[in-house]
């Protein structure tokens, strides 16, 4: 993995922050985004190549414009010399989420368009832009972050359960067709993970304490259960798995 280089969408939080630390300190080169936390972002890129000798750099994207992504991987290119791994991990919570992040009867269309938006055309135009520079260094890996609420009733999460559904079967098209470029295309599905996007769950605090029961670990779901995932998804070690959904869920999906 040493030498390569890693773009990721929201590395400055919850899940992503977790999987930039786990590539860099196995010598992975990182560019990650983020929204809101230009401050955080900067701090990090300090950190981390401090503490792992790597290069880091941070850029801000806004998901609810994926066509933003090529401007950002221009800026990428002259930055890093090659991309190896896209992790489309980023996710829209408050305002813009209003309308999306409900119970049915209350779904509007620009809350759960800004949700498809933000999961699945943003997935779609990383994956083209990162697709491209993979394919001039011999192949690469791409992931989607994706959660078991397609699979089961999360309350009010019904705009993104379905956008999940969706980058899930994207993901499928895309590893069909970029197989033959050495490129792998898969999704990691997390059941509830303790982070802030799932602390801004109106049921939260009975989120957390039916995950840990229903699950044979006896405990919730933590941002770095699913870094190791994508490590694994992006190494030799993970060389014929493509089109695939990884479903980390502590075994609670089961229950
Ligand atoms: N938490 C869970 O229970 C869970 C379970 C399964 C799957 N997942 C999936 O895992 C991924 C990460 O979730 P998380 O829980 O780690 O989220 P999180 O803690 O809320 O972090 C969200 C990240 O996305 C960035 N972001 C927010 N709004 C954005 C926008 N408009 N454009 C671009 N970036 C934006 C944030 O950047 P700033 O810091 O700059 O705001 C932050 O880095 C998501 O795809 C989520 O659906 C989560």
């Amino acid at each position: 993995m040493k030498g390569k280089t890693l773009v990721i969408s929201g590395g400055t939080r919850g899940i992503g922050k977790a999987i930039v630390y786990e590539f860099a300190k196995e010598g992975v080169n990182i560019a990650f985004t983020y929204n809101s936390n230009a401050e955080l972002a900067a701090e990090q890129v300090k950190d981390m190549e401090s503490q792992f000798g790597i290069k880091a750099r941070a850029y801000p994207l806004n998901i609810l414009e994926p066509e933003t992504y090529k401007e950002l991987f221009l800026e990428i290119d002259k930055d890093f010399d090659r991309v190896d791994f896209f992790i489309s991990n980023a996710i829209i919570s408050g305002r813009a989420v209003v309308g999306g992040y409900t119970k049915f009867m209350k779904l509007k269309p620009r809350g759960i368009n800004n949700i498809f938006t933000a999961t699945v055309n943003a997935f779609v135009v990383g994956a083209q832009e990162a697709a491209k520079r993979m394919e001039k260094v011999g192949g690469g890996s791409i992931i989607s972050l994706s959660s078991t609420g397609n699979l089961v009733y999360i309350e009010n999460y019904a705009g993104h359960g379905t956008a999940k559904a969706a980058v899930e079967t994207m993901v499928k098209y895309a590893a069909a067709e970029l197989g033959s470029m050495n490129i792998r295309v898969n999704a990691v599905s997390g059941g509830p993970i303790e982070t802030d996007a799932l602390r801004a769950f109106t049921n939260y605090e009975e989120v957390k304490e039916k995950t840990a029961e229903l699950s044979p670990l006896k405990r919730m779901g933590q941002p770095q259960d699913l870094a190791g995932a994508c490590l694994f998804l992006c190494s030799e070690k993970a060389s014929w798995i493509t089109g695939h959904t990884l479903l980390i869920d502590g075994g609670t999906t089961f229950k």
